[in-house]
């Protein structure tokens, strides 16, 4: 876990993998987020805490390119990338392993997996072979189709296929929601293990509690705006998040 310091000279010294600053992003007449701002630097793993309709989605699939925002910036190494344009974005390293997994669910384990290398087929082989190494059960299930996998083998076959498109930021919706809090541990386990080997990771959650233990810093969205950050420590340790996260 950072420390404050690490925190801290981390924002000082190196750029930010992504930034965003000010966003506003509406849906009709509907304010989904509202001036936030959120940083995440390379080799983090930050958590975006918010219950239910906080505009977690909104967020992070503003960041991917799917909303155009109302106003504000949003950066990837420095440079502009506000505005919806998926493809590009990902060709650029950003991908998002969507709320409800998302797989295709009539499609065999093996095409999902290739789907997600669509906007890079350069070493689809080499990709795949690591997919295989992080999750052998995938290339156990390589043929069967996606309905009939578990909860958290769809999960994560959901993150293999984002990695099939060589991301430096994997951001992650709600991965813990539905699963079973031993598969949840798993999941976790998983991030911590890709964070590990260079992956940059933002995923969102309202059940705060094992992100934070797995995040090195994290945000808390409240109706759209981010109404409070630290470091992982610093989250865990507060009665307002404890109170309304944590279950404490
Ligand atoms: N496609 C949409 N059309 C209209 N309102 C939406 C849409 N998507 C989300 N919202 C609204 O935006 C707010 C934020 O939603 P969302 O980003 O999905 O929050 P979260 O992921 O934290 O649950 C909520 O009030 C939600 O009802
Ligand atoms: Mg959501």
């Amino acid at each position: 876990m950072a420390s404050n310091d690490q925190t801290r000279a981390h924002a000082d010294s190196q750029q930010a993998l992504l930034t965003i600053e000010n966003l506003s992003v509406s849906y009709g007449h509907v304010n989904a987020l509202k001036h936030a701002n959120l940083q995440v630097f390379k080799g983090e793993i930050v958590v975006l805490i918010g219950a239910n309709g906080a505009g977690k989605t909104t967020l992070l699939e503003t960041a991917l390119g799917i909303n155009t925002p109302l106003s504000g910036a949003i950066r990837f190494k420095g440079k502009p990338i506000g505005g919806a344009a998926v493809d590009r974005n990902v060709r650029a390293g950003i991908c998002l392993v969507p709320e409800g997994r998302g797989v295709f669910a009539s499609m065999s384990v093996l095409d999902n997996l290739l789907l997600g290398a669509h906007n890079n087929m350069k070493n689809v082989g080499k990709h795949l072979q690591r997919v295989y190494e992080w999750f052998p059960i995938l290339e156990k299930r390589q043929d069967q189709i996606a309905r009939t996998l578990s909860g958290g083998e769809r999960q994560m076959l959901a993150i293999g296929r984002a990695l099939m498109s060589s991301p430096e930021l994997i951001m992650v919706d709600e991965p813990s929601i539905g699963l079973a809090p031993i598969v949840v541990n798993d999941i976790f386990n998983i991030l911590r293990m890709l964070n590990q080997e260079g992956y940059t990771i933002l995923l969102s959650e309202q059940n705060a509690n094992k992100a934070l233990k797995c995040a090195h810093r994290g945000y808390v969205l409240e109706t759209g705006t981010v109404t409070l950050s630290g470091t992982a420590a610093q989250l865990l340790d507060d009665p307002g998040v404890r109170e309304a996260y944590l279950g404490a």
